[in-house]
């Protein structure tokens, strides 16, 4: 199969859909792996490291998309590359359709089948293509904590970890899941005090087991919440209500009972954030300060290391793409439950569910399209 890998053109994208030990492992199975040039540059890939792996590199997205049977991305395609997508084509990236009739419309109308990352699903209903990213962000999440309470960043001046004689810093967690669960752990690692605050009693004696006794464990409720706020100087947002907007769990009127200089990551922000003052930032300008408190609501807190996430990335899709490029992706999706939830447009017409519905589209059953 041809394989291709275009540059990421999404502003502030860095990340690169295949690294040079995949070019080597496909290579390797008797693909062939085309890679536009650039494309590693922003995760620290040259071009000569991907040539070295085998891969053929080529000035122009538009040779790569033109060439591909399948193309592997990041990112969903967006406009520019909306005409390059044709008819017969796989597609395996990120897509979030939900949140673009447009491009959903544009993807239909070329024919391509879109595997989307974001819902391919293993049986205990994990989502393995997005864990990775929640890791990284939960462990980036204490970092940008820890940095924004330095006094020159407007913080309180407090060092997480503290030193011997002085208390370490207060770090709350809202949602013990992926992200809550590493942050835990980088924040009890630097020697921070943590409570962690989820709603389910399973997740919190799971928790109980695997992390240091420097994270406390408490039932999330209205009471709890307000008792921790007094003392916390970071607050983590991690809480996920699937497919739905995350509730606002801190209220604006709660930012009073925190100390000033107190520090808020909402991690959650991409699903509409946890606390009520939250609003979208970028990497370019991450905080914003209300009430005396200081605001870190970045949406692709990834794209800050894309290095890490890249590698991160790759190592979760991969396995997908080696098996879609070796078998065809009817007999891959035929056999991988996993996969075969990933599959949102089959050759034009929409197979996911929620998709059509959430647009008012025609849905067609996969199974009548794998044969
Ligand atoms: N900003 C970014 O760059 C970025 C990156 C990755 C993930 N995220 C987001 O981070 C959020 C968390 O992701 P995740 O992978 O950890 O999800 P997850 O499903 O693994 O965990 C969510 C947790 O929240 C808990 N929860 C739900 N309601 C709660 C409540 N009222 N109080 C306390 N806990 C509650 C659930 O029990 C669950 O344990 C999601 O919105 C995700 O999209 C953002």
């Amino acid at each position: 199969m041809i394989v291709g890998v275009p540059r990421e053109i999404k502003t502030a994208e860095n990340r690169v859909a295949l690294v040079p030990a995949g070019v080597e492992s496909l290579v390797g199975d008797s693909h062939t792996v085309l890679v536009e040039q650039g494309a590693g540059l922003g995760s620290g890939f040259s071009d000569e490291a991907y040539r070295a792996s085998g891969a053929a590199l080529l000035p122009r997205a538009g040779d790569v998309w033109s060439k591909a049977e399948m193309v592997v991305k990041v990112k969903e395609p967006i406009e520019p590359e909306w005409p390059c997508m044709r008819k017969g084509q796989v597609v395996f990236t990120y897509f979030h359709f939900a949140a673009s009739e447009a491009l959903t419309q544009a993807v239909v109308k070329s024919g391509i089948t879109a595997i989307a990352y974001e819902t391919v699903q293993l049986n205990s209903g994990e989502l393995p293509l997005l864990t990775p990213m929640s890791e990284v962000a939960g462990r980036m999440a204490v970092q940008e904590g820890a940095k924004y309470l330095e006094k020159v960043y407007g913080g309180s001046g407090i060092l997480l970890g503290g030193v011997p004689g002085v208390l370490p810093a207060e770090v709350l967690i809202l949602g013990g899941g992926v992200v809550g669960a590493n942050a835990a752990k980088m924040a009890a690692g630097l020697a921070a005090h943590v409570t962690l605050l989820d709603l389910s009693l399973d997740r919190l004696r799971y928790l109980a087991d695997v992390l240091p006794p420097n994270v406390d464990l408490l039932y999330s409720n209205r009471h709890n919440l307000l008792d921790q706020l007094r003392k916390a100087d970071v607050v983590i947002g991690a809480v996920l209500l699937p497919g739905a907007k995350a509730p606002k769990l801190v209220r604006r009127e709660d930012l009073k009972v925190m100390k000033p200089g107190s520090v808020i990551v909402d991690v959650a922000v991409d699903q509409g954030g946890c606390i009520e003052t939250t609003k979208p930032t970028t990497h370019e300008n991450p905080t914003y300060t209300v009430d005396g408190i200081i605001h870190y609501a970045v949406a692709n807190m990834p794209g800050g290391v894309p290095r890490t996430s890249t590698l991160a990335l790759t190592n979760a899709t991969f396995p997908y793409a080696k098996r879609l490029a070796r078998n065809g992706w009817r007999q891959a999706c035929r056999d991988d439950a996993a996969l075969f939830l990933g599959l949102n447009v089959i050759e034009g017409k929409i197979v996911y569910p929620a998709v059509a519905e959430a647009f008012g589209l025609p849905h067609t059953d996969p199974r009548t399209l794998l044969g």
